[in-house]
């Protein structure tokens, strides 16, 4: 009977699915040490964010078939090296999106009402003087600039229209006008997003071109009186400029689900700057969500290993299929 890990705190529902189709591993505690010893002669792996899958990681497992993201991001995953060994590598990409979009709204909402700020607070005994000291902002009629209009980007436009009446604006070079929502207003370029946004939210993929492109140029372009929201990946920004920014008054505040160090050391510069609000990479770990995911994970491991394409490949092409 083929084997398959799981390296993350999974439901039960999606254990089961996997169980149908081979032996399983649970290893819930996601430890490094511990899953090297355990992929030795493993067939398929379900994986969350918190294991780099390097190729060396890769060789330790030559049985290894398939790797099932639960999650869109593939970025803790070295794809080449798993294309060069001829491993599939899956990921729920529709599963996760509408979660995303919610926990994102939830961060500017956060941040823009001061919410962590009046809690600790009033906490400290200062009812009276914090509901004045800082004051939050309105988002009705504000600008929100989304760059990367994709799934959870599109989400994130359609609520705070909604829900805010906000005016959306959106960079994203790669999409087709045509997918573009009526009322949301598209830049060819990026400067105006960041010049424009009384609110700016990231929903690109971490990618050698995404990679701390959010530095000085572009972050030196917002209005003072603006946030900076980030749930896709921490690496996007560059982390250092940003907390500068904030602890000079550059920018009103931010508020990241993600860091470039996961977690970060408490010591770090953005932990310490003010008007930062952060949240442990747990932006689509709802309860519907996680099941959903992970369901969706486990049985794309389970259609390989009975013979069937799994729905989402993400190097299909890559792998010639
Ligand atoms: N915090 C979390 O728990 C969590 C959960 C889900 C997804 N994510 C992150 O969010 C990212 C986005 O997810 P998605 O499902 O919307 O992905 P998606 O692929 O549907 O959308 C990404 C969009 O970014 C655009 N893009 C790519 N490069 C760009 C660039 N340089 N500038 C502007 N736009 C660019 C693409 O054209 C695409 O439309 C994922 O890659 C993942 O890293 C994080």
């Amino acid at each position: 009977m083929k084997k398959v890990i799981v390296n993350e705190k999974t439901s039960s529902v999606a254990l089961d699915i996997l169980k149908q189709a081979g032996e399983v591993v649970y290893m819930p505690s996601g430890d490094l040490t511990e899953f090297t010893r355990l992929i030795k002669d493993v067939t398929a792996v379900l994986l969350d964010t918190t294991i780099e899958f390097t190729p060396e990681l890769m060789d330790v497992a030559p049985l290894l078939k398939v790797i099932s993201r639960t999650g869109t991001g593939v970025d803790n995953v070295d794809v080449e090296a798993a294309t060069k060994r001829g491993i599939m590598v899956l990921h729920t990409p529709d599963a996760n999106t509408v979660t995303a979009a919610e926990h994102t709204v939830a961060l500017i909402g956060a941040i823009t009402k001061h919410l962590v700020f009046l809690d600790a607070e009033t906490r400290k005994g200062n009812f009276k003087t914090a509901r004045r000291l800082y004051l939050p902002i309105d988002l009705d009629g504000k600008t929100l600039g989304i760059v990367g209009y994709g799934r959870i980007g599109k989400q994130v436009a359609k609520k705070c229209m909604g829900a805010f009446n906000m005016k959306v604006i959106i960079y994203d070079p790669c999409i087709e006008d045509s997918v573009v929502a009526p009322g949301v207003v598209r830049y060819s370029t990026e400067e105006p997003v960041y010049k424009q946004s009384d609110i700016l939210t990231l929903h690109v993929p971490l990618t050698d071109e995404t990679r701390n492109h959010v530095n000085e140029k572009v972050l030196s372009l917002m209005k003072p009186s603006a946030y900076l929201i980030n749930a896709a990946r921490g690496s996007i920004v560059d982390e250092k400029y940003l907390a500068w920014m904030l602890k000079e008054n550059k920018l009103a505040g931010a508020a990241f689900d993600v860091m470039t160090n996961e977690p970060p050391r408490l010591d770090d510069d953005l932990l310490l700057a003010p008007h930062f609000v952060i949240s442990p990479h747990s932006a689509a770990l709802t309860t519907e969500c996680t099941v959903r995911v992970a369901c969706e994970a486990a049985q794309g491991i389970v259609d390989y290993l009975e013979g069937r394409h799994p729905r989402s490949i993400f190097n299909r092409e890559g792998l010639n299929m």
